[in-house]
Order: structure tokens, then sequence, then C-alpha cells
């Protein structure tokens, strides 16, 4: 990955960590690449100012990366309400509706960020777009119960058009199976001018579709680093 990349990232996730954690809050740690700079950024005010925080992970990767870093774990049982959640995407247009997804913890990503009086969404300077589709051209995700699989893909395919994917896993032969015992689908949409909520609303009442990587009306503010590290 590109230094300015990974600038991008890091200077998002400090600042936002820096302007949003304090003192005795419940956080949510989001997942993906981004967010590994903000759980380092919390660990180093952790220790020098001695906070007390605890993290909700939103993914397997998540929580390792609070055990990782030497934070308070915690779940939803014992702490259902956070103060603020922190997550990455995979991009945000100019209306906040964002499409994330792309490391496939979206239907717990979205379940943390539904319980949080705040979300805050950390990205690099690319995930910065007008409409979806701008930038990000892998798709939207969809968590699909995996013996559905088929008759969603034709379904959205008959509804939408665009084109539909079961995601496959990197090192094995077969379907990506995610933290909830899932598959991913990746709905390429048409690109024009499409009613996100409309989509998600019709999406989530498909029978067998878990959660869509769509986030509507979920975002607070988000942070997009730049290549000189700017905000
Ligand atoms: C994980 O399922 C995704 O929603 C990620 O939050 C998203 O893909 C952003 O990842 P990066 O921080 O690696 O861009």
């Amino acid at each position: 990955e590109m230094d300015s990349i990974k600038l991008g990232k890091k200077s998002a996730a400090y600042i936002a960590v820096d302007e949003n954690i304090q003192d005795n809050q419940v956080i949510g740690i989001g997942s993906g690449s981004t967010i590994v700079y903000a759980a380092e950024r919390i660990a180093q005010k952790v220790k020098e100012e001695k906070l007390k925080l605890v993290c909700i992970p939103t993914s397997f990767q998540a929580r390792q990366l609070i055990l990782d870093n030497g934070l308070t774990l915690s779940d939803l049982e014992r702490n259902p309400e956070l103060d603020v959640a922190l997550d990455g995407a995979d991009e945000v247009d100019s209306r906040f509706n964002l499409i994330k997804g792309g490391g496939g913890c979206l239907t717990q990503e979205k379940i943390v960020a539904s319980c949080s009086k705040k979300f805050i969404v950390i990205a690099d300077f690319r995930k910065d777009s007008q409409v979806l589709g701008e930038h990000y051209t892998r798709g939207i995700p969809i968590e699909v119960i995996p013996m559905a699989y088929k008759p969603i893909m034709r379904k959205i395919k008959t509804l939408y058009g665009g084109s539909l994917e079961l995601r496959m896993a990197r090192a094995k032969a077969g379907p990506l199976i995610t933290d909830n015992g899932n598959f991913i689908i990746d709905w390429k949409f048409e690109s024009g001018d499409h009613d996100w909520k409309k989509v998600n609303t019709e999406l989530l009442m498909i029978p067998g579709i878990v959660e869509t990587g769509l986030f509507i009306n979920m975002a607070n503010k988000a942070y997009f680093g730049m290549q000189d590290g700017t905000i």
C-alpha cells in the first residue's frame, strides 16, 4: 500500500480519536485497515491519560485488535449502549450514505453502530464520493443465509439489474463464510440515480437477507485523511 494512503488512514484515525474519545466511554471498534490506527491511538491515550474505556468489537478482527492493544473488551450484553462507534468505510457519498462490508463484517458493524449515540467514519481520501459507485467499484456487500443465496441473487437482478456474485474465500476453495456463519453476495449495481434508503428497505424485506452494506442515516461525521496528512 502506498505511503500516502497509509498516511491518510492514520491521520483520519488519530484525529477522530483525539476529537471524540473521552474518559469513561463505551466505544465501538470497527473493522478493516483504517481502524487499526484508531485502536493504536486509543491505546496510547489510555496509557498516557489513564482513561477508563470499554471497547465493543464489530468482528473477529476487531476483537483481536482490542486484545492486542491491551484495551478492555466487552460486548452488547454488558454494554448495550455505546457513546461512540468508530469504523472505516468503502465509500461515503455527499449525503453520508455509506457502503461498508468490503471486509465482510457489515452485519456486526451495523448492529454496533446502531447502538451508539455517535457513529464516526474514518477513511482515506479515496473513499470520498459524490455518489455511491463513483470510486468504489466492488459493489454493495449483502450478507445472506447460505441456503438462500441463489434465489436472493435472482430477485435482486430482477428488481434492480446489475450483476451479482457470491464472494469466494481467498485461501480455500468455496464461498467466504462471515463471522456469523453466512455468505456474502456482492451486488454491482448499475450507475444512475438510486434512492438508497428505499433500495435498502426493499432489500431487507427479501427473506434470507441478513443485512446490507448500505448504511443510511447512520454516520454523524466522516474524517477523510488526505495524501499530505491533512483532514
Ligand atoms: C469491513 O467489513 C468494512 O466495512 C470496512 O470497514 C471497510 O471495508 C473499510 O476498510 P478499510 O479501512 O480497510 O478501508
